[in-house]
């Protein structure tokens, strides 16, 4: 395929992969198989990477996240047109009643109201002018949000394109939601639970946090969602809210389905009774009810509060709570040994599902409580889904119980327990001998982000049960007779599992090292070693004062890869691993091009990219990323708020100061560029 072939073919993959998103997100009706839709991406990848002159912002390809590994500037700060408010909260029908009675006060007009679902998630501004997505904000202090754009792009019901010719006005902002639906949030937390990370008390903070996120294919992979809400448009003065969201989901935007007009408050208190039971059904976390006057003339009569609207108010659902008991309290050893106390309960009915057991976290939160057995408990689920137990009722409390005592040794293989000092965890130290903690090592390195092996839960215990796998590597070991006596493995099962540990050999060295089972090295700390050692022997020698170099490892992470690797058990499975052909070293990346050859950039500033991205792109580009403005600087690239002593210095040396779109001119130049002031397309 020659440059102009593979540009065609890039341009109608593009439409085809748009009109399947269409399909797929939009219509709800989707036309091919998700495999078949993963080939057609998978081609535009592979032609993107091959041909990157032809990458553009709005590939749907750029919608699965940038591929930097490692992004870690701070957010772009603007300021929205509108600030962002928030809502006065009602608690009680009596409470709602005393805003409706405000609003008649506050205008002779006739109005109705719209009432809409309170979407628990976290506030987003999206900006469109021309019908192109080109900025999405967080609430920030409502005045000043942070840059999400590269995040938001993630989410797949997001147009960065409205529909052509649906109307749309040449700029806008709408405001929404972005929220995670209960089945990424359960996802999440397993695979958090397996890792040993700390896990998202509720699907709004997993919101939150994945927004903020430094890589964006790692928020594309939390499945977030969203829902808009807030239309500031000219031309709506005389009209109804209702039909401003209408409008936007005409344009493609994605609106709630389960809003209602309401003639009066009656009709209102109907809605918010019904949605107080049917929102347990909903895949998507709500708190309450929004209810606004519809009509924008009498919004705009009523005005604000400082910080709220007049013509909003929020209707707050009361969290369930149960009463049960605990029966037994379990204490599970995870794969790095720490301990966590688990309440078995009298199973109770709680938000829709049967809850039979919650965490106690660890030793402080149960003293903290004064949990005992038999006790009676209240569960809440925080969020609506991890069950905790918030009290005791201690009226409840039978005569003779005894305080609850954490477990002084192992409840798997009988070792003392040790205290960390950081953690209010208790840990088994007997960390290669430990039965559950070796099942929870296999498991780890066999999990879909580290080798992605074909082996479930129950093969691993079976696997260690009967000690053919002690170590990591007996994986690699294992012969025929040994996997047919595993429960429920045929033949199809054994060519499966073969299949993916012929794959593993090609798992990039950072998954390798996330699948180690170093403690405190997850999929970011591992892509961070692996980038900065590029491969296992010069981490393996690095001392201390070389780990702690690097940026983002701190005292305990380094303590924790000396340990890690000044055990010899731990040298022989890295040395079996090696043999067994994973690879132990990073790829070095091919530069996309030399344009930057013996040059040395500095950068200062801000840009519309961020500054990691930038630097990422001169080294792309076979550049050097300069640390100060010397006399061998060749250029320094000066963004919005650059430093004034920079650029001072940079011109009594002489040195060029360059704007942001000069300097990817230079770094990518293109003589069939059509529109020489276009953005530059990037990744
Ligand atoms: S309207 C000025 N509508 O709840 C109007 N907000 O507790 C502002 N929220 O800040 C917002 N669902 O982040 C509106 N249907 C909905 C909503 C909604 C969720 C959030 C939003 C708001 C917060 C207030």
């Amino acid at each position: 395929m020659d440059k102009t072939q593979a540009k065609r073919r890039i341009e109608a993959l593009r439409e085809e992969i748009n009109a399947h998103n269409r399909h797929y997100y939009l219509e709800n009706s989707p036309i091919i198989s998700d495999y078949e839709f993963d080939l057609l991406l998978r081609e535009l990848i592979e032609l993107e990477e091959l041909y990157p002159e032809f990458k553009s912002a709005d590939s749907p390809t750029a919608k699965v996240g940038s591929d930097l590994e490692k992004e870690n500037a701070p957010f772009a700060q603007y300021p929205h047109l509108h600030p962002m408010l928030s809502l006065a909260n009602t608690y009680s029908i009596e409470e709602l009643s005393d805003f409706d009675s405000r609003v008649k006060k506050g205008t002779d007009s006739p109005f109705t109201y719209n009432c809409e679902l309170k979407f628990d998630g976290t506030g987003i501004n999206l900006l469109y002018r021309g019908g192109i997505l080109v900025r999405a904000l967080t609430r920030g202090d409502g005045t000043v949000g942070d840059d999400v754009t590269r995040n938001i792009k993630t989410i797949k019901s997001i147009p960065v394109q409205l529909k052509d010719g649906s109307g749309y006005p040449e700029e806008f902002e709408i405001r929404g939601e972005v929220y995670m639906p209960f089945a990424s949030f359960d996802k999440l937390n397993i695979q958090r639970e397996l890792d040993e990370e700390p896990l998202f008390a509720n699907p709004r903070n997993a919101a939150a946090g994945s927004l903020k996120m430094l890589s964006s294919k790692a928020v594309a992979e939390r499945g977030l969602d969203c829902v808009l809400y807030h239309l500031i448009a000219p031309g709506y003065e005389d009209s109804l809210h209702s039909k401003s969201l209408e409008d936007a989901r005409n344009w493609g935007l994605p609106v709630s389905d389960f809003s209602r007009k309401c003639s009066d408050i009656e009709e209102v208190v109907n809605y918010i009774q019904e949605w107080d039971t049917r929102r347990h059904g909903l895949p998507f976390p709500t708190d309450g009810v929004v209810v606004k006057v519809d009509q924008y003339r009498v919004q705009t009569q009523l005005g604000f509060t400082a910080k709220t609207p007049k013509w909003a108010v929020a209707y707050k659902f009361k969290p369930e709570e149960a009463l049960t008991k605990i029966e037994s309290i379990d204490y599970q050893v995870g794969r790095t040994g720490a301990v966590t106390p688990v309440a078995n309960l009298s199973p109770v009915l709680l938000s829709g599902t049967t809850v039979k057991r919650a965490t106690l976290h660890n030793a402080d939160q149960m003293d903290l409580l004064d949990i005992r057995v038999g006790d009676s408990v209240y569960v809440e689920k925080g969020g609506e889904i991890i069950p905790k137990i918030t009290r005791v009722e201690l009226s409840k409390r039978p005569a003779g119980s005894v305080p609850e005592e954490f477990p002084k040794t192992c409840p798997a293989c009988g070792t003392p327990l040790v205290r960390d000092p950081e953690q209010s965890k208790f840990f088994c130290p007997n960390s290669d001998f430990c039965p559950p903690q070796t099942e929870g090592k296999i498991l780890h390195f066999s999990s879909r982000k580290a080798m992605d092996i074909n082996i479930g839960e129950v093969a691993v215990h079976q696997l260690c049960e009967r000690e053919y796998v002690k170590e990591l590597q007996d994986l690699y070991n294992l012969d025929d007779l040994q996997l047919l006596s595993l429960d429920k493995w045929k033949g199809k099962s054994v060519e499966n599992f073969r299949a993916s540990l012929e794959k593993s050999k090609t798992v990039p060295f950072h998954r390798v090292l996330y699948a180690l089972g170093i403690r405190n090295v997850g999929e970011t700390t591992a892509k961070t070693l692996a980038s900065h050692f590029k491969n296992i022997d010069a981490l393996a020698s690095a001392s201390k004062e070389a780990l702690v170099e690097v940026e983002d490892v701190g005292e305990t992470l380094a303590d924790s890869i000396l340990n890690w690797f000044s055990e010899p058990r731990h040298a022989k499975t890295v040395e079996e691993l090696k043999k067994a052909g994973l690879q132990f070293s990073a790829e070095e990346k091919a530069p996309v091009s030399d344009t930057l050859k013996g040059m040395t950039i500095m950068i200062t500033g801000n840009y519309s990219i961020p500054r990691e991205t930038m630097k990422y792109y001169i080294e792309a580009h076979s550049g050097k990323v300069g640390s100060s403005v010397t006399a061998s600087t060749t250029y320094l690239v000066a963004g919005a708020k650059a430093g004034s002593s920079k650029l001072e210095k940079a011109r009594k040396l002489g040195i060029p100061v360059i704007s942001e779109e000069e300097f990817y001119r230079i770094a990518a130049p293109d003589e069939n560029r059509e529109d020489k002031n276009a953005e530059p397309t990037l990744f």
